[in-house]
């Protein structure tokens, strides 16, 4: 099975450079399924049903979120609607809208996706990923042999501890939120495919995809109102997952790094 996961798409200038380059990915990898995180879609904060949609029709197949999802808090009831592919973490304060993984089908196989979000450096206090994650693959049908958890984490050591917490139980282990891409994918030992974090899709002059002049002026102490970066260029960071389909075993994991136009 071949999978494009791509991380958090920031704004508009992520979303156009998804547009602008996916057609020559699906060219170059054929993927079966594409994943993207989703929780800075409309303007780096949230996402609305419009712009879900405009993923949805450049063949993205299911969308991950975290902490930003429910900034524009109607998107609750898109996600509350049948089968939405747009999904929050699973261990999100109970009582939250939507669903935290989702089945889709590729191939004749089920495979499921599974949105977690870190503890450590967070500002609110969700439930243990590790428990819920534990909890929640034993609830896992046998025959569903492909399992894909975006972990939605700000310190790489919970990100490296949930990927050896998880490793030969889930296909991948992939990071997002960071917005920042690390160089340490690789196959752990039991044949799950991990990275600390995919890395954003938006502007590249940016800090994390906001205007620099505003963060800078921000962290020298002044107030400011923030802003979204529009910066002629971008970053696009994915992964490309080969993932054995009788197996559910990671076979390999390609960090892709790429830049043009917004
Ligand atoms: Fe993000
Ligand atoms: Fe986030």
């Amino acid at each position: 099975m071949n999978i494009l996961f791509f991380g958090d798409i920031f704004a508009r200038p992520g979303r156009e450079a998804l547009a602008r380059v996916l057609p020559s990915l699906k060219e170059k990898y054929r993927p079966d399924l594409i994943v993207c995180n989703g929780e800075n879609l409309a303007h780096g904060a949230g996402a609305t049903e419009t712009v879900v949609k405009e993923m949805l029709a450049m063949g993205v197949d299911v969308i991950t979120s975290g902490n930003h999802i429910f900034d524009k808090k109607e998107i609750a009831d898109f996600m509350e609607g049948e089968n939405a592919p747009l999904i929050r973490p699973l261990n999100f304060e109970s009582g939250s809208p939507g669903k935290g993984f989702y089945v889709v089908e590729k191939k004749g196989a089920n495979i499921v996706v599974l949105n977690l979000i870190g503890r450590v450096f967070m500002k609110r206090e969700y439930q243990n990923p590790f428990l819920v994650a534990e909890e929640f693959l034993k609830t896992i049908p046998s025959d569903i042999k492909i399992i894909l958890v975006d972990f939605h984490a700000e310190a790489t050591s919970e990100k490296k501890a949930m990927g050896l917490f998880l490793d030969g139980k889930v296909s991948a282990v992939v990071g997002t939120h960071t917005h920042i891409q690390t160089a340490d994918e690789q196959i752990l030992p039991g044949k799950t495919a991990y990275i600390s974090d995919i890395g954003m899709t938006g502007a590249a002059e940016s800090v994390i995809g906001m205007d620099a002049r505003l963060v800078i002026a921000m962290f020298k102490g002044e107030k400011v109102k923030m802003d979204i970066a529009d910066s002629k260029n971008a970053e696009i960071n994915a992964v490309f997952l080969v993932i054995d389909e009788q197996s559910g075993k990671a076979i390999s994991v390609e960090r892709i790094r790429m830049s043009g136009e917004t």
